[in-house]
């Protein structure tokens, strides 16, 4: 009770009045201990397990995701709650997404609410936490919206504890902490009140301050960079982060083509003259299919610095465009990082940007994608200490 200030229990009561009475839902699933929230612990060891977190856009891909590989599954834009038991099931959490208005960040009135809403949606649901994707600049002299962000993540994570234990409280943050694209957030009042911080390792040339060309969204230098701003700048603990990467590209028209450089198009972003808003976004399937149908490369380029695959192709009417994204050989050289640097896991935006349809090309890509991340599942975890003899 300690955490809650007297102005908190005065607005917890005002909002509660609201809020009582209404009964919460009947549990959706046919197994009522699938309605309790994961342990945060990996049984049977103490070992708190690491994670594979995965952002899911589409309601009906999960029946194809690798579930020996999930461990928490954040539903962007629905709930499911017949995934909510399946992920359950097999030991894995079903957290949900979170976002408020800038300007309600400076109302403790507003936060409070907010705050209540979240907890009452994810007790309603049987959810194990929320995942809250904040991504809007707060510049460096604005002390009140920083800290009033840090209040919401506080009221919201000493709320949820509260009920109980085992819910799951994280932050996206960007891939370096220094004020990136304007988001000047208070990176250690964050990370004291989560479980732990993504790190959106993507999107690293929202702001290119240097020689206009297209390059990788997500280099192995940029992104190894910025996890050792966190740790050694922030001296946040590495297991106070989990790694995200792209399972998703940039497709640049090039303005010009020099040799292997693509000059891009010069479109400003948060005070920077050029950036990645040169190109659009493209899915790990759409890239297969420019690769396979648009492309006399068939082995796509390896830029050896950001050790990340890219190609040029040429339209119908001539005009060049480039491709920079990740595979499986890139992201695996990133997802080492965990063990490298003892990072709690790591995670994709997202999980439905491949090929899910019930082909041997979709078949392929995501055994191929899925194959790559790293092992650790509960169920993982368990047969890895039953292999501990007894002494
Ligand atoms: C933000 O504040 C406005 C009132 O200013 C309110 O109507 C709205 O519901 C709030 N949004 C959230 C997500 O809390
Ligand atoms: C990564 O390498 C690129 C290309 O050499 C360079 O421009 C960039 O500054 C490097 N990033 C970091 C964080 O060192
Ligand atoms: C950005 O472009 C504007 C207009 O062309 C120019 O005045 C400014 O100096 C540029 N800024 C940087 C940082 O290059
Ligand atoms: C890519 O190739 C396909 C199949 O040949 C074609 O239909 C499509 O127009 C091409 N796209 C571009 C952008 O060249």
């Amino acid at each position: 009770m300690s955490h809650y200030s007297i102005m908190n229990i005065f607005l917890m009561v005002f909002v509660g009045c609201f809020t009582m009475g209404e009964a919460r839902p009947p549990c959706p699933c046919s197994d009522p201990k699938f309605c309790q929230p994961i342990n945060n612990l990996g049984s049977p060891s103490d070992v708190p397990r690491r994670e594979v977190f995965i952002f899911s856009l589409s309601k009906t891909n999960w029946k194809l995701y690798d579930w020996d590989k999930v461990t928490t599954v954040v539903m962007v834009g629905y709930y499911n709650p017949e995934l909510l038991c399946y992920a359950h099931s097999k030991g894995a959490r079903a957290v949900a997404i979170a976002n408020i208005p800038k300007s309600n960040l400076t109302s403790p009135v507003l936060r409070e609410a907010w705050i209540q809403k979240e907890i009452k949606y994810i007790q309603d649901n049987y959810l194990d936490g929320v995942n809250v994707d904040f991504e809007d600049a707060i510049e460096k002299d604005d002390d009140k919206t920083r800290d009033g962000l840090t209040a919401l993540m506080k009221g919201l994570y000493n709320g949820l504890k509260h009920l109980n234990q085992n819910y799951q409280v994280t932050f996206d943050v960007p891939w370096a902490p220094y004020c990136i694209d304007g988001r000047c957030f208070d990176i250690n009042g964050l990370a004291t009140y989560t479980d732990f911080l993504f790190v959106m390792s993507y999107d690293e040339r929202s702001q290119i301050p240097y020689e206009c060309i297209a390059w990788a969204n997500s280099a192995i230098n940029t992104t190894k960079f910025g996890l050792m701003q966190y740790i050694q700048k922030y001296s946040l603990e590495p297991s106070r982060l989990v790694l995200g990467v792209p399972w998703y590209g940039y497709h640049y028209p090039c303005e010009k083509l020099v040799g292997n450089k693509c000059y891009i198009k010069k479109v400003p972003f948060r005070d920077v003259n050029c950036s990645d808003a040169a190109g659009r976004e493209i899915n790990q399937d759409t890239i297969r299919d420019f690769l396979l149908y648009n492309t006399t490369t068939k082995t796509p380029l390896w830029d050896d610095i950001a050790k990340s695959p890219y190609f040029t192709y040429h339209a119908t009417d001539g005009s060049p465009y480039q491709i920079w994204y990740d595979n499986p050989r890139s992201l695996t050289l990133k997802y080492d990082f965990v063990d490298q640097l003892g990072l709690h896991g790591v995670g994709m935006w997202n999980a439905d940007a491949l090929d899910y349809s019930l082909t041997p090309v979709g078949e392929k890509q995501r055994k191929e994608m899925w194959g790559a991340l790293p092992n650790y599942s509960p169920r993982k975890q368990e047969n890895d200490s039953n292999d501990i003899p007894d002494i």
